[in-house]
């Protein structure tokens, strides 16, 4: 042991081998299944993308069929969960209000077997996390709860219950790519929290909770809301220079939506979302994007040396507050879509590769000592 190195924040530790997703950090590239997430955004829609994250291929009609059969028919929730929910603080913190909701439908999967429909079960719970994000909303705006409808479009279905009225298929095609764009990232530190969830062999609801409690700081899902706290906080695209002198270059502060541990260049998906923005965005969010724009050339510059980009969370948020989302939803929104790279990286790490995850910690305190009666003690 005295060999035995400390890799802090388990830096380049592989944790498990994965067909899902690859990324190139230098390049700035990244890929579901092979397929590029720039032709995945453009082309495919989310149900596609759910099929090939946990069934390994694109799907056939009726294959998507299938997948959209089995979500339609997963919003039911159990009515308690709701309840639940809405009992609750509306002034609590919304993760921790999503973390309720998903407890509460784990209070129901009472002999949870792994390698039993694990896929179906997935599925299952990506339909159920769509009601229980969407409530999230509804509870903390005052409003009944409400069950997303069976419909085309897990997105449009998505949008239309949060906040029951209806979306032109361009605006759930945003919501649509969102979705896409964040489905999974690898082994982050919420992926990495469901899998050693997973390895114990507890059950998938409980890797979910896991997941979503590490999503929640700013440094990981945080991110995208404190991005947009930034831009609310700069206020005007006239006060962008004056803030990022005195808040990041004197201050020294983070600037949020910038970095990234595994990429040294521009977040492929971060460009999409400007690209998206650039095209939408409108009014307030029109100005937000006109802030971070600036803010991003700033930054750029100034964080050359140390190869810091905008990653996604920089310009997310701006698209998701042009379609109605206030950013206390941003990290339930990320948690929504990620809930497929989550449970997709679970399944196959207990079906083809489990074992315990069990790491070691260097032990640096002191050697053997004698121990000393409390009345002896000085
Ligand atoms: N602003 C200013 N300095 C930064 C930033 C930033 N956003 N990110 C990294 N640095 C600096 C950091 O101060 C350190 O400098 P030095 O070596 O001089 O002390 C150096 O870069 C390395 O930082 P680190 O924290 O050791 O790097 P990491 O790999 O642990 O950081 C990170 C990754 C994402 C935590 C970090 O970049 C960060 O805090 N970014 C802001 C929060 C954010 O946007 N997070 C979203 C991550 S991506 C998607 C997601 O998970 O949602």
């Amino acid at each position: 042991t005295e060999k035995a190195e400390v890799s802090r924040g388990l830096e380049n530790v592989y944790i498990k081998a994965t067909s899902l997703t690859y990324i190139d950090g230098e390049r700035g590239i990244l890929r579901y299944r092979g397929y590029d997430i720039n032709d995945l955004a453009n082309n495919a829609t989310y149900e596609e993308v759910v099929h090939l994250m946990l069934y390994g291929e694109l799907p056939n009609s009726e294959q998507l069929k299938r997948v959209k059969d089995v979500l339609n028919s997963s919003y039911e929730v159990p009515e308690d969960v709701l309840r639940v929910m809405e009992v609750l603080p509306k002034d609590s913190e919304p993760v921790a209000l999503m973390e309720a909701g998903l407890a509460a439908l784990a209070t129901h999967e009472k002999e949870f077997k792994w390698k039993e429909r694990d896929r179906e079960k997935a599925l299952e719970i990506i339909g159920k996390v769509s009601t229980i994000t969407a409530n999230v909303y509804r509870v903390k705006q005052g409003l009944t709860p409400r069950v997303p409808s069976p419909g085309e479009s897990y997105a449009k279905s998505f949008l239309e219950a949060t906040f029951s009225k209806s979306f032109t298929s361009q605006e759930s095609s945003m919501m649509d790519k969102f979705l896409v764009l964040y489905a999974d990232h690898e082994v982050p530190a919420s992926t990495t929290a469901a899998l050693v969830t997973a390895s114990t062999l507890s059950d998938m609801y409980s890797c979910m909770v896991s997941a979503i409690t590490a999503l929640k700081g700013p440094l990981h899902g945080g991110a995208m809301e404190a991005a947009f706290r930034q831009f609310k906080e700069i206020g005007d695209p006239s006060k962008v220079d004056d803030w990022f002198e005195r808040t990041i270059v004197k201050g020294g502060n983070r600037l949020m939506g910038f970095g990234h541990r595994v990429y040294r260049t521009y977040d492929p998906r971060g460009k999409i979302f400007k690209s998206m923005a650039e095209v939408a965005a409108q009014g307030e969010a029109r100005k937000y994007l006109e802030i971070a724009e600036k803010l991003e050339t700033l930054g750029v510059k100034h964080f050359e040396s140390k190869k810091i980009y905008p990653n996604t969370d920089f310009y997310a948020g701006i698209l998701m507050y042009g379609l109605g989302f206030p950013d206390f939803m941003f990290t339930p929104l990320f948690a929504l879509s990620r809930t497929l790279g989550w449970l997709a990286h679970v399944v196959e790490y207990v079906d083809e590769q489990h074992r315990l995850i069990r790491p070691r910690a260097l032990y640096v305190g002191p050697g053997k000592r004698e121990f000393v009666p409390l009345n002896q003690r000085k």
